[in-house]
């Protein structure tokens, strides 16, 4: 049997196969942040499509942590958790598996969005996306976010998912502990690696605490940043054995860069066209800063894209690989069946992720199983990406063409 369709086991979670869709936001929920019928169709395509396991886009743990894209799913009341049940029943209806990201957005969102004059980080360092001083988060304002995380685990637990991920990488706010380029904190919350890492190991206890023993916890984490002091392999191995230590993790799932690192966590293509029609401000400029823009500006920022490669965090999976008994998930740049399978055989990593191939091909996992195709067709122009700002996920390969 080829290793990409052998059966896995996160946890006490059994999975069909090893490919799993990575979360992407989807920007599909109602205004209070409850998961609507829409967001259900979205997702019954990648079941139908032979997808393993769902991983929800990123789902707001609280009200000042929320995103500013387009719509995001919340899970910071009880009074979601009935929309929440709906959804992941009709999931269970057609067998398929889903699990839900938590996340609190820290300084990569707008004031405007959280409802509070600053936003709030591990550190007052500002993100060079989103430029807004964040303000830095006192000891009591710590603990009441390592609540809501596990309240949120718990609501997702209630719900019927069958894991809860938590988010701790691509700049959000766990990621900004962990690495020194956004934690400048002197307390025991900042300086060395343990007293970085120590937010996610008391999460991660407090979440393991508010579901019991038996349900599916994992985390997301980046393998690398784009900042010179950002996040580095060697530090990403030695955060996963941290969190292999707490006993209260079931997979850990590798990533890499945050929003100000350009297209580090994507790779691939400059979205120009995407920016200028999709993303706040550059959709509302005038016709000669988008001139500006796409004669002068982009041409410089697309040759100092990092280089698409396939699998690109997976090196530093095969590390992890070593250094922990945990499944590890590999996402980014997974694109042909050959590369996947080897890297599962070889033993570098026990499953692979996807975001941006399946929004062209939801059925890519039955299209490599009955053989139909090898390779998804994922060109990477990043589209998707930049317009999650302003509308609802789905692939745009199409509608540029020509440009
Ligand atoms: C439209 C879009 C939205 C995303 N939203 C999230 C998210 O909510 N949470 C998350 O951890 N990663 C998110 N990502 C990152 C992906 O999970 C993934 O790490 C990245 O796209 C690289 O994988 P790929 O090469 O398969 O696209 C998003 C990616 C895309 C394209």
């Amino acid at each position: 049997m080829e290793a990409l369709f052998s059966p896995g086991r996160i946890g006490s979670l059994e999975l069909k196969n090893r490919m799993i869709r990575s979360a992407s936001h989807e920007g599909l929920a109602d205004r209070s942040g409850a998961p609507t019928e829409r967001q259900f169709q979205f997702y019954k395509r990648f079941i139908e499509g032979g997808i393993g396991l769902i991983i929800t886009g990123y789902a707001g743990i609280m009200q000042n942590g929320k995103s500013a894209l387009y719509h995001m799913t919340m899970i910071d009341s009880d009074d979601l958790i009935p929309a929440h049940r709906t959804m992941v029943n009709n999931i269970h209806n057609i067998e398929g598996k889903i699990a839900l990201q938590i996340a609190h957005c820290g300084r990569q969102t707008l004031s405007s969005e959280t409802g509070e004059a600053t936003l709030v980080s591990s550190s007052s360092v500002p993100n060079r996306f989103y430029k807004e001083v964040p303000r830095e988060l006192s000891e009591p304002e710590i603990a009441e976010i390592i609540e809501n995380f596990a309240a949120a685990a718990r609501r997702a637990q209630t719900a019927g998912y069958d894991g809860v991920q938590l988010h701790a990488a691509h700049g959000y706010l766990l990621s900004t502990f962990l690495s020194r380029h956004s934690n400048k904190r002197t307390d025991r919350w900042g300086g060395h690696l343990e007293n970085r890492f120590r937010i996610v190991g008391e999460t991660l206890r407090a979440v393991r605490d508010a579901v019991g023993r038996d349900y599916p916890v994992f985390i997301k984490l980046n393998s690398f940043e784009r900042a010179r002091d950002g996040i580095r392999p060697d530090e990403c191995v030695r955060f996963t054995r941290m969190v292999g230590d707490t006993g209260c993790c079931d997979a850990i799932e590798l990533s890499a860069g945050s929003n100000e690192d350009s297209f580090y966590m994507a790779r691939g293509k400059f979205p120009a066209e995407g920016i200028l029609k999709y993303l706040r401000p550059y959709c509302k400029m005038g016709r000669v800063g988008k001139f500006f823009i796409r004669h002068a500006v982009s041409p410089v920022l697309s040759k100092i894209q990092p280089p698409f490669r396939e699998g690109y965090n997976l090196e530093t999976a095969a590390r992890v690989k070593k250094a922990v008994s945990l499944p590890v998930i590999t996402v980014g740049g997974m694109r042909s069946k050959a590369f996947m399978e080897a890297a599962i055989r070889e033993g570098k990593t026990d499953f692979v992720s996807m975001a941006r191939p399946l929004l062209l091909e939801p059925d890519l996992a039955n299209k490599f199983k009955t053989g139909e195709s090898s390779v998804a067709r994922c060109d990477n122009c990043n589209i998707c990406f930049v317009a999650t700002d302003t509308v609802p996920i789905r692939c745009h390969k199409d509608e540029f063409r020509g440009r």
